[in-house]
């Protein structure tokens, strides 16, 4: 357990373009950030990132939300989980109390094996540094292989000890569950009650998920007669085809140059770093995968592949290509002489000789193809025609048509090829391929139509006669569900805008909050929400009024300090633009006061506007968040709809006639309840007096009817408006 005060420091500390750019390539684009969807399959960027509000959201696959949510989400993390990785992001120091057993035996799996891959990885790295054995067989083969001290810290490179289980051993000494040594892969069941240790006397590279967890390990042998490598098995923190080998240490490399180098084994990936080319990672010794195609893609839309030149290395580089391309990634290859890999070139060459020969020596993949496939078969037609098929495959493949054109030009080019000729056979490509992508497609998007469509049906209008119907063909559904379209759009208002400033349009002058105002007018016809989830995060939300007055203090007088900031510096760089007149340097003063009132007086709307949004996105209750998200969510993909259609003003502008109208609304469907109620009860009634009492309670309830209306103003109630 983590305590209130700490809980809220982090949420506080978090910011959502901080923690979400540490797994996603952002751009800046208009007031928000861009960038390729991190929870599903996309090339073109859908994923949007707001900072003012604090949230995360796709507009393809609606997945997103607060910086927990994200990390909960991308991380497979529980809430707890969460705030602690965000925590530790942000140097916070979370006092948690010592766990019970059973607390321990609930920590999750994963978890579990987690710490118990930590706890490995310390052991080894303790062995390398710290040990004779470490000192004399690990340290001085990463030596002789040039390995420097800072790379192996780096890479957190380690050794086992050459015996069949010392790690078993010193961690089950310390407390560390067995079934988690066996899970992870470190340590195998002698079926006595001991273990194994895998990996014993080999040097052993772990492997790091994007986010810094090691999930794996890989380790090399020192001796020639074992399998080079033995690796880490499978696990459900461990799919070998979803991660990349040094993708957590090139990651900020490979975001700030825009590219990435791709090669084949742990070994090149380590002394590429080491060489100055950080930007480096490897497929986990398998054939290139499209789950780490994408994973790439997140980062970058520039890979240069640099695989070694024999007949293996080919092959896997031409496969890779053609993985790569659907992608909408711009794919070089680089061919090092005969003989080298990226390991034994960078040891050979000092960066500046390395730097010039990539610069001299990459080729996108179309020359790639051409000198690989046609080089010993110069003038043979027939290969030749092969050869250009295979290269109009590839094109085919690449989903942008500026990108294919460009291409198609070169490999005219290149083939002696007619461009024309070339076109039409892509073309014929790309709708076999189209074909079969539809089909495959087709009955998904089907269903998410669907869901569309669900979604924004049950969103109150405020259309009497149509809502005349729904009440007469639900009459025999509870109530509840009857109201609930209209307390969800009260509930979505609140949600949104809740503690901004808000004044009723026939009020008097009187100023409160959004909030205060729905929960007096409830309040004053006795009405709360049937919907339990409603009526749970309205009570949060009303609860959270007192501190954001103390909240919303403080704010102001930080907004204060920044303001005489603002106005000093600009006042002062005014002034050492010293060839102005004293009449200009005053327009300029009087200019940038204007700027500095209106920059503050945003930034406190926005404060404002999105202080129960970011709140309840990061509400520890699991319901409420969702639900949360969901009404955040909800609002945009109205937005979208009713944009199509011409009809949205800005719901904030609008909110002095929206709310009364939700509210009404709201009462008018209870009111609709009761008359529905009474005159059922009318028609079983049997007994006069109690049909005479009926019809003079519906008639109350039908002038309640008129009276609400008429406040509000005939548009309201006619449906013709
Ligand atoms: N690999 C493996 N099992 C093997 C051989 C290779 O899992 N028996 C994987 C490893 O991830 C390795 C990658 O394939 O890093 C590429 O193999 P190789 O180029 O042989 O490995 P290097 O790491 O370059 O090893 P070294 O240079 O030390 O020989
Ligand atoms: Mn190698």
């Amino acid at each position: 357990m983590i305590d209130k005060a700490t809980v809220a420091r982090i949420l506080d500390a978090a910011d959502i373009v901080e923690v979400v750019s540490d797994f996603v390539s952002l751009r800046r684009r208009g007031v928000n950030y861009v960038g390729l969807c991190p929870f599903h399959n996309e090339r073109t960027p859908s994923f949007s990132v707001s900072k003012t509000k604090g949230i995360c959201h796709c507009f393809s696959c609606g997945k997103g939300g607060s910086p927990v949510n994200f990390i909960m989400e991308h991380e497979q993390l529980s809430y707890y989980e969460a705030l602690k990785y965000l925590a530790k992001k942000y140097h916070i120091e979370v006092i948690e109390k010592e766990l019970t057993d059973e607390e321990k035996a609930a920590q999750s799996e994963r978890e579990g094996m987690l710490i118990v891959n930590e706890f490995a990885t310390q052991s080894f790295e303790n062995n390398l540094f710290n040990t004779q054995e470490g000192q004399d067989i690990g340290m001085s083969y990463f030596y002789e292989r040039g390995f420097s001290e800072n790379i192996i810290k780096k890479f957190r490179l380690g050794y086992s000890l050459d015996n069949s289980n010392d790690l078993f051993r010193t961690a089950t000494a310390k407390g560390y569950n067995k079934k988690y040594l066996f899970d992870t892969g470190l340590c195998i069941d002698d079926k006595r009650g001991g273990g194994y240790d895998r990996f014993k006397g080999r040097v052993v590279f772990p492997v790091l998920n994007v986010a810094g967890k090691i999930i794996a390990f890989s380790a090399r042998t020192l001796k020639n007669d074992q399998a080079k490598y033995v690796n880490s098995p499978e696990s459900i923190i461990y799919t070998k085809g979803n991660e990349l080998y040094g993708l957590y240490q090139a990651k900020h490399a490979i975001v700030k140059q825009n590219k990435c180098y791709l090669v084949e084994g742990n070994a090149d990936v380590v002394s590429m770093h080491q060489a100055g080319f950080d930007n480096t990672i490897a497929s986990l010794g398998t054939a290139l995968t499209p789950n780490q195609v994408r994973m790439i893609h997140r980062f970058t839309e520039n890979v240069t592949i640099m695989y070694d030149g024999d007949s293996a290395g080919i092959k896997a580089a031409l496969k890779a290509i053609n993985l790569l391309l659907p992608e909408g990634i711009n794919v070089r290859v680089l061919l090092l002489p005969d003989g080298d890999d990226p390991d034994s070139f960078s040891k050979k060459h000092n960066a500046t000789e390395f730097q010039e020969y990539i610069d001299n020596n990459e080729v996108d993949f179309i020359r790639f193809m051409k000198q690989m496939l046609l080089d010993n078969v110069k003038d043979d037609p027939i290969r030749r025609a092969a050869v250009v098929g295979d290269v109009v495959s590839s094109i085919a493949l690449i989903p942008f048509e500026i990108q294919r054109s460009i291409y198609t030009k070169e490999c005219s080019e290149l083939f002696g090829v007619d461009e024309e000729i070339l076109l039409r056979e892509i073309s014929k490509k790309i709708a076999t391929n189209k074909q079969k992508e539809y089909e495959k497609k087709q009955k998904k998007t089907s269903e998410e139509e669907n869901k569309v469509i669900e979604e924004v049906i049950p969103v109150p209008t405020i259309d009497v006669a149509n809502k005349n119907n729904e009440v007469e063909q639900n009459s025999d559904s509870s109530f509840a569900k009857i109201l609930y379209p209209y307390e969800k759009d009260i509930i979505r208002y609140v949600v949104k805008y809740g503690m901004i400033d808000f004044c009723a349009e026939d009020s008097s002058d009187k100023k409160m909050s959004l909030l205060s105002y729905v929960s007096e007018e409830l309040a004053l016809d006795d009405i709360t929400f049937t919907h339990p989830i409603f009526e749970k995060i309205f009570s949060i939300c009303k609860e959270y009024l007192n501190e954001y007055e103390t909240d919303l203090a403080f704010f102001d007088d930080e907004l204060t300090k920044e303001k005489e900031i603002a106005l000093n510096e600009g006042i002062n760089k005014i002034r050492r633009e010293s060839i102005l007149s004293i009449q200009e340097i005053e327009q300029k003063e009087r200019e940038l006061n204007t700027q500095i009132e209106y920059d503050a007086l945003t930034k406190r709307n926005e404060f404002q506007i999105y202080y129960l949004e970011k709140k309840l996105s990061s509400h520890l209750d699991n319901e409420v968040r969702k639900t949360a998200f969901e009404l955040i969510q909800e609002k945009h993909l109205l937005s979208k709809i009713h944009s199509r259609y011409g009809v949205l003003k800005n719901d904030v502008e609008k909110l002095d006639v929206l709310i009364p109208q939700a509210l009404y609304n709201l009462k008018d469907a209870l009111i609709q309840c009761h008359i529905k109620e009474l005159q059922q009860a009318l028609i079983t009634t049997t007994d006069s007096q109690e049909s005479l009492e009926l019809l003079k309670s519906l008639q109350e309830l039908y002038d309640i009817r008129k009276h609400l209306a008429s406040y509000l103003g005939d548009r309201v109630v006619n449906p013709k408006n």
